[in-house]
């Protein structure tokens, strides 16, 4: 007998890979497994990268000890465990002022006989946005024309994967590039199943040696596996599958437009205060980064440790590399976060930032900013003052963990 879950499986694998637009020809099962998310997605794919890489330059007799991978500085940490974790070099393009995700120009110019894939980012973690995926492919393209390598591109989809095809079918980012050869993508995430999945797909075949796939036949049947870990729960997997059958294309376009019609509230809302500058995309993941305008009186860390008192927990970063002098709060819409829940944020940010503007330290480190006093004369002071915010902010932190249920907002 066939294991249901794992036809469940292979239905969801070849549903996401149409969804991704893979070239399936006459072939009516893509490549693809199931994974624990995309972390787990993203180790699979990096090593098929590294395998087929050493393969060819082994065939060629060149040495094969030094594969890097370029990225922008904006990917998500996962990519630096596969780095250290399976011995490959993480080239990352700087940011800069302005300017959050990997520029496709730079990342081509880094590009060199030991890059396995450049990966791209399709929703960066840090704010939302889209990295051009096609500019990549062209450039890229050109680069593989006039030196003879053919260096691939890996899609880290993990949010965008289920956003992208839903609300912007015409963007073309993924298998319809002739250079991108796979793409992850979360379940857990804009997939709408509970935590503990994620995808990868392969273009096809050729794409995932077939050596790193293990045959077992001890549960009845030939299994081929390509998982870091063996046995796994299949609740996530008929949850996947169900939510793809139940709500269908229509479905998904229905919630992914909802998400970002609110997160376009929140967006507005912030702007409407004239305090924050927008730092995120309309047209990338449905979340709201932003930082404040003007930061000499209280900063961003501040503000989320004070929305936690009104049950929001929403966090403040700094950017990496060159641009960390930025620091942001992140809000993420997803499906269950109404528009009521977005006016209801703008509400309390404008209470914590009234707040903020009239404690005690700030407004006398104000008044001496305003008055262009000597800040010598009255530093003591400030410091006394900013001593005694700090122990409010604390007792009111106790308060809050103490007495009020948390709207969490990841
Ligand atoms: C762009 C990106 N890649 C990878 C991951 C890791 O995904 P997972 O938590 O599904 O392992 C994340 C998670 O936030 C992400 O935003």
């Amino acid at each position: 007998m066939k294991d249901p879950a794992s036809q469940d499986k292979n239905r969801c694998v070849n549903m996401i890979a149409h969804l991704f637009n893979a070239p399936l020809g006459d072939s009516d099962t893509a490549v693809g497994v199931g994974t624990v998310g995309s972390s787990e997605a993203i180790m699979l794919a990096g090593l098929a990268f590294k395998r087929k890489w050493q393969n060819k330059r082994k065939a060629e007799g060149k040495p094969c000890d030094k594969p890097n991978i370029v990225t922008g500085a904006n990917v998500q940490v996962c990519w630096e465990k596969f780095a250290r974790y399976f011995e490959v070099e993480l080239k990352e393009v700087k940011l800069r002022d302005g300017y959050y995700v990997m520029d496709p120009k730079k990342a081509v110019e880094m590009v060199d006989e030991n890059t396995i894939c450049v990966a791209a980012i399709l929703g960066s973690t840090l704010n939302g946005e889209f990295e051009d995926v096609k500019l990549l492919n062209d450039l890229l393209v050109e680069k593989n024309k006039s030196t003879g390598w053919d260096t691939p591109i890996h899609v880290d989809a993990a949010s965008g994967g289920f956003i992208a095809p839903f609300i912007y079918p015409e963007l073309e980012w993924d298998f319809r590039l002739p250079l991108v050869k796979s793409i992850n993508v979360s379940g857990h995430k804009y997939g709408l199943v509970y935590a503990g999945i994620g995808w990868v797909i392969w273009r096809n075949k050729e794409d995932l040696p077939e050596e790193l796939i293990f045959h077992i036949n001890y549960l009845g049947a030939d299994q081929p596996t390509f998982t870091l870990n063996f046995s796994k729960g299949s609740s996530q997997v008929i949850a996947q599958y169900y939510q793809l059958i139940r709500l269908g294309y229509e479905g998904y376009k229905n919630i992914m437009e909802n998400c970002r019609d609110n997160m376009l509230v929140l967006k507005q809302g912030l702007e409407k205060t004239g305090k924050f500058n927008i730092v995120s995309k309309d047209n990338g993941v449905p979340l709201v980064a932003f930082s404040l305008k003007d930061n000499s009186c209280h900063n961003e860390f501040e503000v989320s440790d004070m929305l936690r008192r009104f049950g929001w927990i929403v966090p403040a970063y700094t950017m990496p590399p060159d641009a960390q002098h930025v620091t942001v709060l992140r809000v993420v819409i997803r499906e269950d976060f109404s528009r009521t829940l977005a006016e209801r944020l703008v509400i309390d940010i404008d209470k914590v930032l009234h707040e903020l503007e009239t404690l005690p330290s700030r407004i006398r480190a104000k008044t001496v900013l305003d008055n262009e006093e000597k800040p010598d004369v009255v530093v003591e002071r400030v410091k006394k003052d900013q001593n005694e915010t700090k122990e409010i902010i604390t007792a009111w932190k106790k308060f809050v963990m103490e007495k009020k249920k948390m709207n969490g907002v990841c």
